[in-house]
């Protein structure tokens, strides 16, 4: 565990019923006179904009939308949007999941400095307008974080793009915002969350602070996932999973996500696989590669999510419990246990490995170092 560690969190958090209404008053605190609201056209679609617009228009300002920002946007596309709003901008509101957030967050920092400036140096970025992210998704926790991910597409591969001065200003988790999540998105986000829960607390990066929020997350995510995917009129469950996917969002901020994160990035840069759901494929191969590594971690981690669950058991055996817990979720979610379901062929394993190997940000976080076939017989297995 590291024997330094820090916490950097959002200025202020509103959660539950009806928690945009707080909206309006944020805005006048703040004197906004005119806001931009970076949304996508499948939250448009889900009705979800007007809920913004209205509080917006309350508290007496102006507001223009973003509403085309794509599915884990490509380093240029920000750019794009960027250009679009020019350097007058200094109330952003993102309501979305983790692109339109991340989108938001970078052309938040864009200050003199470009999307692809930002990729050889993120300690560019300055702030130049105040955030408030109201995530739709529960989640990539960006709402949390100080990271961005967009994909370099000359690269094959997604970039993690790190700076303080993204951590949002305010944050807020309204249930209504998930509740109509399509099942699909539902798991595919919360299993996400779920990566970050775990990885964040069997990371060499894990420390007190990280600890309290990956472990509350992991059990709360344990005990709500399947319902909350599969039943519409579970608001307690979604609910669980909006906080749960935010403290999962603050140990990603304290700690680190770790290799399946690493080795998930060359499958989204390169074959689109959605970003929770080739975390979710990895999840369980990833954690069994690590578990002679972090057999502790593993057996607190079934502490903390099974309080009812048998005492009796020796380390092995509760890392194992954590891992086949795993495995049953990811198989109720109906996510796709072999990489060719997504037009992967033997011939491209050699270069995913390379690419998941570029990833030391992360990988330097995982408790078992990585070689090179190490990743290369992760995705064999997944074959
Ligand atoms: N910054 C971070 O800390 C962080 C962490 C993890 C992942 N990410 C990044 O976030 C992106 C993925 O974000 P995501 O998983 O939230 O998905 P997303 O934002 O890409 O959205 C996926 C789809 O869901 C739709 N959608 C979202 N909310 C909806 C709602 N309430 N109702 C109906 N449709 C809705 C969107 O329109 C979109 O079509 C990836 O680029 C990933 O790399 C960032
Ligand atoms: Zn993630």
């Amino acid at each position: 565990m590291l024997a330094k560690y820090s916490l950097k969190l959002p200025k202020a958090v509103y959660a539950g019923e009806e928690a945009v209404d707080n909206l309006a008053a944020i805005l006048q605190s703040e004197k906004a006179e005119r806001v931009v609201l970076f949304t996508d056209k499948g939250i448009e679609a889900a009705g979800l904009c007007s809920l913004v617009t209205e509080r917006i228009t309350k508290a007496d300002a102006s507001f223009s939308i973003i509403n085309d920002i794509p599915a884990e946007p490509e380093y240029s596309a920000v750019q794009r949007i960027a250009d679009r709003i020019g350097p007058d901008c200094p109330m952003i509101i993102a309501l979305g999941g983790g692109s339109v957030m991340d989108t938001a967050k970078l052309v938040s920092v864009l200050s003199g400095c470009t999307v692809r400036d930002l990729l050889g140096n993120p300690r560019l970025g300055r702030k130049r307008a105040c955030t408030i992210m109201i995530p739709t998704t529960a989640g990539t926790g960006s709402e949390a974080t100080p990271n961005a991910i967009v994909a370099v597409p000359e690269d094959e591969l997604k970039v993690g793009i790190v700076n303080d001065s993204m951590i949002a200003d305010y944050v807020i988790l309204d249930p209504v915002m998930i509740q109509s999540l399509p099942r699909h998105i539902a798991a595919a986000t919360g299993l996400d969350a779920l990566a970050h829960a775990i990885e964040c607390y069997t990371s060499l990066k894990a420390n007190p602070f990280s600890d309290t929020f990956a472990l509350k997350a992991l059990a709360l995510i344990m005990g709500n996932i399947e319902k909350a995917c599969d039943d519409i009129s579970a608001i307690e469950e979604k609910r669980m999973m909006q906080i749960a996917a935010f403290y999962a969002g603050i140990a990603i901020t304290s700690s680190g996500t770790t290799a399946v994160h690493a080795l998930s990035y060359p499958l989204g840069g390169r074959f689109h696989i959605a970003h929770g759901v080739s975390n979710a494929i990895l999840l369980s191969p990833v954690m069994r590669f690590n578990m002679p590594y972090c057999l502790d971690r593993l057996a607190s981690a079934y502490d903390a999510s099974f309080p009812e669950g048998e005492r009796d058991l020796s380390r092995e055996e509760k890392a194992e419990a954590v891992i086949t817990r795993l495995e049953e979720i990811v198989r109720h979610l109906g996510i796709p246990r072999s990489l060719r379901d997504f037009g992967i062929k033997d011939e491209d394993i050699d270069s995913l490995a390379s690419s998941a190997l570029e990833v030391q940000r992360l990988l330097v976080n995982n408790a078992r170092p990585v070689s090179l076939e190490d990743a290369r017989s992760l995705y064999l297995g997944l074959m």
